[in-house]
This record gives C-alpha cells, structure tokens and sequence, in this order.
C-alpha cells in the first residue's frame, strides 16, 4: 500500500526530476496533497526507506542536512526510460526501422518526446502524435511533427506506421487486441510498406541459464509492478504472437536491441 501511494503521488519521479536529494519540506511541497496530509508524508517515506524503496543522503552545500534519494529499486518505478536509455540511443539503434517510411503516428505518444526525436532524425518523415485530448492540448505543431488529441480505442488516424512505446504492457490481452485492430485499421499492408513498431518488453525464457537471471528478476518485478497498478502484464513470444493473430497480422519481427525492451515489427500481407 505505501508503494502504491508512494506511485500515484509520483515521488520517485518528482525525486528523480529534482537532481540532488530533496529535503522533506520541498518533497511536500511538491506533492499534490492537501496541507493536512503532509504530516504523513515523513512517516510513508520511513517505511519506503525502510523497505529498500529511498535512502537518505546528504544534501550538497547544505551543512550536513539530509534529503531523499533514489535507489535501484525506485529507479525502476520511474514513468519515463526506467534503463536511462535517451531517445537518441533508442532511435541510434532502431534506425533501419524507421527507413522507408512517408509517416509514422506515435500513438499514446504523451507530449512528444519520442516522435520529436524521430521527427528531427528523418526531416522527410511526416511525424504526429496521438494522445488522450487533455495530453496533447496546447502543444504546437511544427514543421514533420503533429499533434492529434484522440483516442486509441476509437480510431487512429492513417499512417505508413504506427508507433507504440511502452504502451500494450499497461493493458490487459482483450484490450491489447482492440487497440491493434484500431492499428491495422490505421496502416496499410507490408507490400504497401505498412507496419506496427513496438517497443515493449519481452519476457526472456526462464532457461537461458545464470547470465540472464537478474534481467529476468527485472522483467518478473515489472510483471508484478503491472499487475497492481496497472491492467496489464510483461509478455513471452507466445503470448505477443496470440495478440498479433487475434488482432489480423500475420507476421512479425523481433529484435531485442533495447535492453530489457525489444523492437517488435508486426505486418499483415
Ligand atoms: C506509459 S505512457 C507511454 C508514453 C510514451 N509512449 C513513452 O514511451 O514514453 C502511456 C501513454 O498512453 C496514453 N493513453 C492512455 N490511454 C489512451 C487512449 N485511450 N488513447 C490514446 N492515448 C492514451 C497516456 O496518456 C500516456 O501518455
């Protein structure tokens, strides 16, 4: 429950974003809660330091005084890059993905982050993101980069590709299958150059042997992170594949470049 909590308030995020260990005082204030609340915060924050969750660290040039830092474990709760791969790095390595494409839509794309970077990197490319309405208000459009205020479940607008990063793990199987049918519905067939890019992550197997165990403890502790605070789960080739064929593509690519994550290209002929 304190995790929980500690996740909706989005500390570990605000802590991550403030660079230094943050004094409690400036972790309150920060915090969306009411006044009466912030006595509480001191106590969540002892039981989360407690459980491995934050440590207490010095504050530099501030005589000794202590704040709020981060720990690998937390590290993994952030929202955004949870690894500390940039963009850039990301799209460094994906770029024979890109190639060839007139347009992609980055769906579920937040503020842009992502697509700008393509944007930038493929000055051809006709980029646009598709986001909840509230998310993408009062961003500006420029010159290959669009805004689009949607909904995923309803209809994506035409595309040659349809990006989706960090976005089907958070939704259960039923829900993954109807937002890749918006998204066949979206791109045209792979003769035509049509495909769905997936950046996601992809469950190693169990047998690989002791190299590979503390990237599997990861994933498992993902799979867990999305089965409480999300409708979701952290997917094996089997279980992507069962998506793809219930949702009308019948073929894929995978290629495990990013990490934990993996590229997964998927195409109906
Ligand atoms: C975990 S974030 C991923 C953001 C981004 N793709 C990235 O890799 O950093 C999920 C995004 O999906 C968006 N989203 C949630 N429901 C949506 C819907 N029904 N239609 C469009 N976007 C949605 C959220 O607003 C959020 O920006």
């Amino acid at each position: 429950m304190s995790l929980k909590c500690a996740i909706q308030l989005g500390i570990p995020d605000i802590i991550h974003m403030h660079g230094q260990p943050m004094a409690l005082a400036q972790l309150i204030d920060a915090l969306p809660i009411n006044n009466a609340k912030a006595p509480f915060v001191y106590r969540l924050m002892r039981i989360l330091i407690h459980s491995g969750f934050f440590i207490k660290a010095k504050i530099p040039d501030n005589e000794g005084q202590e704040g709020y830092a981060l720990t690998p474990a937390s590290k993994l709760l952030l929202a955004n890059d949870p690894f500390s791969l940039t963009h850039t790095m990301v799209i460094k390595n994906c770029k024979d993905v890109f190639m060839g494409l007139n347009s992609l839509i980055d769906v579920g794309g937040g503020t842009g982050t992502v697509a700008k970077a393509i944007a930038d990197a493929f000055p051809h490319l006709e980029c646009s993101v598709l986001d909840l309405p509230h998310v993408v208000d009062g961003w500006e459009s420029s010159k290959n980069l669009a805004y689009v205020g949607g909904d995923m479940f309803e209809a994506i607008p035409p595309a040659d590709a349809v990006l989706l990063k960090w976005i089907l793990h958070d939704w259960s199987d039923e829900e993954c299958v109807q937002i890749l049918r918006k998204c066949k519905e979206a791109i045209p067939s792979k003769e035509k150059g049509g495909k769905v890019i997936i950046i996601d992550m992809l469950l190693k197997s169990q047998q690989n042997g002791d190299d590979d165990a503390e990237a599997i403890e990861t994933q498992l502790f993902f799979d867990i992170l999305m089965m409480v605070h999300a409708k979701g789960r952290e997917r094996n080739e089997k279980d992507w594949e069962k998506l793809f064929l219930e949702a009308g593509f019948n073929g894929y690519k995978i290629t495990p470049v990013l990490g934990l994550r993996s590229i997964i290209e998927v195409y109906y002929y």
